[in-house]
């Protein structure tokens, strides 16, 4: 089998079929695919155990019959969901590597992916198999595409954010069951990913009217890990927290999750209390600031704390309202751990205005917000 031909002609797997697989979770026999990757541990010849590897594959993409019984799986067989990408990729590692050392070390971290689960203190995470995470960004830039409307998210409350945003966030910061505190709840984006994801939240808002609709929406979302989501009509600044937790028997939280308004830019209510209403920056960082120092006994050592805020122009002058905001933080025992720029979409003011936006930045030299952050801070 050293003929390179011969070796290339055993070895292919088409791609198109490669590709229909990637795209799929696969049900696997766990215990004969556990019995094949212990056999593999044993081979003394690489290229023995080359030619198995490409004997499942060939199975996985339905080339072959399923002769070594990997997807034959009966009734009170013991399985496993795996996805078809992450698998097919650690074959080809082990296909390609160069020594036998090597491809068995990569068939050892096979079995560990498929045995083990080895998780982080702050989620759930699989860290044995964390290539198959591919929805989870790690990178500090984050391009969104269209705002999530499945469900209860409704796009209408202005100033909501996406809700991909708790998503990604919850999914990195928080494990099934936990808690999850958002004190600007507005429509509720947070708790309905709550529920999407199975921890539980409570949020906290000002304005009555837009809590009883945002009550209505999260009591609407399905709940299939069967969480809690708690509401509090009540001004963030001053509200009793210990209090409002006690009521459901808790003592602490896992995760804060803070988007209050950007100031001035919209006007939520006519409420003074508002932090959209405050009269000048100092005012409106300082009341910021009181609800970080309120929230913070609350949330566990060592968890995160994510804050979501845009900056602003004020008579031409930017206004970096977002480094303020991080600022206000760092007076505090929190380390940061990273600044995550998002775009976001034109609002559709300014879709309609795009020439005349474009016109008035070449003219008054400033440039047309495209970006928000998401500062991501640490418990110490
Ligand atoms: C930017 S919005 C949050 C939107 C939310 N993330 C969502 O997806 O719908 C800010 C919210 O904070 C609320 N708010 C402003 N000042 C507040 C305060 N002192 N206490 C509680 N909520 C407040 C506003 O009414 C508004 O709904």
């Amino acid at each position: 089998m050293t003929d390179k031909s011969t070796m290339d002609d055993f070895f292919s797997v088409k791609s198109t079929d490669e590709t229909i697989i990637k795209n799929q979770d696969l049900i696997i026999n766990k215990q004969s695919f556990l019995d094949i990757l212990f056999d593999l541990e044993k081979k003394s010849d690489i290229t023995l155990l080359r030619l198995k590897i490409n004997e499942i594959k060939n199975i996985i993409t339905n080339i072959s019959e399923d002769s070594l019984a990997i997807l034959n799986v009966s009734k009170n067989g013991d399985t496993i969901r795996i996805s078809g990408e992450y698998l097919l990729g650690e074959l080809k590692q082990i296909e390609e590597s160069m020594t036998l050392e090597r491809a068995k070390y990569y068939v050892t971290r096979l079995k560990k992916g498929i045995t083990e689960v080895k998780t982080s203190k702050i989620n759930d995470i699989n860290l044995h198999r964390w290539k198959e995470y591919e929805d989870i960004i790690t990178d500090s830039i984050w391009f969104m595409g269209k705002r999530d409307r499945s469900g209860e998210h409704i796009g209408s409350y202005w100033g909501n954010f996406i809700p991909q945003i708790p998503n990604q966030l919850l999914q990195r910061y928080t494990k099934k069951g936990e808690w999850v505190l958002d004190p600007f709840l507005g429509s509720g984006t947070t708790l309905i990913e709550c529920k999407r994801l199975g921890r539980n939240g409570i949020g906290i808002e000002l304005n009555a009217t837009i809590l009883e609709r945002s009550k209505e929406t999260v009591k609407n979302e399905k709940n299939p890990h069967n969480v809690l989501t708690e509401t509090v009509e009540g001004d963030s600044t001053s509200i009793d927290y210990r209090k409002e937790l006690e009521k459901i028997g808790l003592k602490s939280v896992q995760f804060l999750i803070m988007h209050p308004p950007y100031w001035d830019i919209i006007s939520f209510s006519d409420d003074k209390r508002d932090l959209s209403n405050a009269k000048s920056k100092e005012g409106f960082l300082r009341s910021f600031g009181e609800i970080v120092d309120k929230t913070y006994p609350l949330l566990n050592k060592g968890r995160y704390f994510a804050v979501v805020i845009g900056d602003k122009y004020s008579a031409g002058e930017w206004i970096p309202l977002g480094f303020n905001v991080m600022n206000e933080v760092l007076k505090r025992k929190y380390m940061l751990k990273s600044i995550i720029v998002k775009n976001f979409d034109e609002t559709k003011g300014k879709r309609q205005q795009k020439e005349l936006w474009r016109y008035r930045a070449l003219v008054g030299g400033f440039y047309i917000f495209k970006h928000e952050y998401i500062f991501l801070f640490k418990k110490l």
